[in-house]
């Protein structure tokens, strides 16, 4: 193992098995950055990893996303662009591209671009020591309408759900992960069986969305998002810090 999937072992091993979802949704643009820098420092020792949202993204430049990642980087934390990418080869080429120019470790890509584009993006990301994590079944309430779809597998003629089929094509196609929300343990599970040691599975939808860490975790699950759970309590820290112990434990 190598490249993104190790450097998150290394991390994990030493900081538990929390990423940070770093969704600053009442911060105001202008403090966007400090106050991501004032989270990675505070909260740096117990998280392995930091995930940006598009959101979060969007309104900062090259020169604040580079100073982000440096200083995820110097805490020892790994750094996920959540943009759920799903486009044609080389829109995805390019969003890569500038990506990994801004110092993000790993993208979040959705598989229904198709296994070929697929492939070729996560060849692209290993080429530059790069990571992709793919979403096979999401965490919030309407995701089953969604994810859980009986669909006739255009290849196969069979008749399977839609998340089953997304997780075939991610870890057939090498991805570095998938995302299987923490509110559906049974899938995890499953996905765990499927994918052996193949590929990391990481969970968001701990605590605010109803799911239980623990529960993930005994499921299968790799590494837990977490995002209102911990920026929302009333001490980030020490709630970051029993997240982290009970990932270790676990
Ligand atoms: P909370 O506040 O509920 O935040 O802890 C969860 C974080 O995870 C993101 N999220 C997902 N990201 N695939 C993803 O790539 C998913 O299936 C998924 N479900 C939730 C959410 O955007 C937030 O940052």
């Amino acid at each position: 193992m190598n490249g993104f999937r190790a450097r998150m072992a290394r991390a994990s091993s030493r900081k538990g098995r929390i990423i940070l979802a770093n969704d600053l949704d009442d911060v105001d643009v202008k403090s966007l950055k400090k106050k991501t820098i004032s989270n990675i420092r505070a909260l740096g020792r117990n998280v392995c990893a930091l995930k940006l949202n598009f959101h979060v993204i969007l309104p900062l430049d090259k020169g604040s996303l580079l100073a982000i990642n440096r200083s995820a980087h110097k805490e020892g934390l790994q750094t996920i662009a959540d943009i759920k990418l799903n486009d044609i080869g080389n829109t995805n080429m390019m969003a890569l591209r500038r990506l990994w120019d801004c110092g993000f470790d790993a993208v979040i890509a959705n598989p229904i671009m198709g296994p070929e584009n697929l492939a070729e993006l996560v060849t692209s990301a290993h080429r530059k020591g790069r990571g992709v994590i793919t979403l096979v079944h999401m965490s919030h309430p309407g995701a089953k309408i969604g994810y859980g779809l009986e669909i006739k597998d255009p290849r196969s003629g069979r008749t399977r759900k839609l998340h089953d089929l997304f997780l075939d094509w991610s870890y057939s196609s090498g991805v570095d992960g998938i995302v299987v929300g923490a509110t559906v343990p049974e899938i995890i599970s499953y996905a765990r069986k499927k994918v052996g040691d193949r590929c990391d599975i990481y969970s968001p939808g701990v605590g605010t969305q109803g799911g239980d860490a623990k529960a993930a975790l005994e499921a299968g699950s790799s590494y837990l998002i977490v995002g209102r759970t911990i920026l929302r309590s009333k001490n980030p820290v020490s709630t970051a810090e029993n997240l982290r112990q009970l990932s270790l434990e676990s």
